[in-house]
């Protein structure tokens, strides 16, 4: 089960936290994996962790905000069977303390990003006889989550999109579901915390921690496995749909 042999998969974002883990075990289940990312130090070292086991992996230098650089890069690849739409960046801020720098950065990544690669894939999915897609939200699309203005505004448009493609591509046999994690623990989580509470971290990552009612925050293999099961024939009747895995964040936190 859960097999992705003769699988073509592209991970945005693939050399750091989440993407990093989806890569490793996408490579793992015998895709061959493309990662799309920002940062080259983080892309060799995950193909580095890749090749060590045998997988097959291709890194790809590639700022998702840029259409011309994503749709070089996919038109190069050539056939994709399946796209992970990971890469995003975090911001915290309040409507009146965000400003429209990091209103439209954030847009930038999270929202467009998603938008160009499925811009670039749609056609080559389409020519292939059909994909899976898959978007990462975050649990900040389905509830209130405080100081989270500018992000809560582009997981919510990825959540969207993910409805949107999922209903246009019936017909072209092309599946979209989207993740909603609570809070997990990558570099990402570390990087915040780091540049927003400088001198508190110990306090914050404890307060996070807690904040999922299992008291402890996601491991990105965790989210890994259930990116395997949307992207893989075994969920082939699931389309159009968000799954937070969250530690009962949303219902149990009462
Ligand atoms: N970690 C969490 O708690 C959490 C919770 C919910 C949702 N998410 C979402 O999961 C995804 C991955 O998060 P993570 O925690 O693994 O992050 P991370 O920061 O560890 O990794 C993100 C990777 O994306 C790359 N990237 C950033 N901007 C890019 C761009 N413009 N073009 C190409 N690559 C770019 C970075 O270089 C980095 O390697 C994000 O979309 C994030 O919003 C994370």
């Amino acid at each position: 089960m859960f097999s992705l042999q003769n699988k073509t998969a592209v991970i945005t974002g693939g050399g750091s936290g989440i993407g990093r883990a989806i890569s490793e075990l996408f490579a793992k289940q015998g895709a061959t994996v493309h990662i799309l990312e920002l940062s080259k130090e983080n892309t060799a070292a995950t193909i580095a962790a890749i090749e060590a086991t045998g997988g097959k992996v291709f890194g790809h230098s590639c700022n998702v905000a840029n259409q011309q650089e994503v749709v070089e890069v996919f038109n190069k690849i050539g056939k994709v069977d399946i796209l992970v739409n990971n890469a995003g960046i975090a911001h915290i801020g309040k409507a009146d303390t965000t400003s429209e720098a990091d209103f439209t950065k954030v847009f930038d990544v999270n929202v467009k990003g998603a938008y160009n690669c499925l811009f670039a894939v749609i056609p080559l999915m389409r020519n292939n006889g059909g994909g899976a897609i898959l978007n990462m939200a975050s649990i900040a699309t389905l509830v209130g989550i405080p100081d989270r203005f500018a992000y809560s505004m582009s997981k919510g448009a990825v959540f969207a999109m993910t409805l949107s493609v999922a209903k246009d591509y019936l017909q072209d046999n092309i599946r979209c579901n989207s993740i909603s994690p609570a809070r997990v623990h990558t570099p990402f989580v570390d990087g915040f915390i780091a540049k927003n509470y400088a001198g508190k971290e110990e306090e914050i990552f404890e307060k996070l921690s807690k904040s999922q009612p299992m008291g402890r925050m996601g491991k990105p293999e965790e989210v890994a496995s259930l990116a395997l099961y949307l992207c893989s024939d075994e969920s082939g009747f699931i389309t159009g749909c968000d799954y937070p895995i969250d530690g009962g964040f949303i219902k149990l936190n009462n």
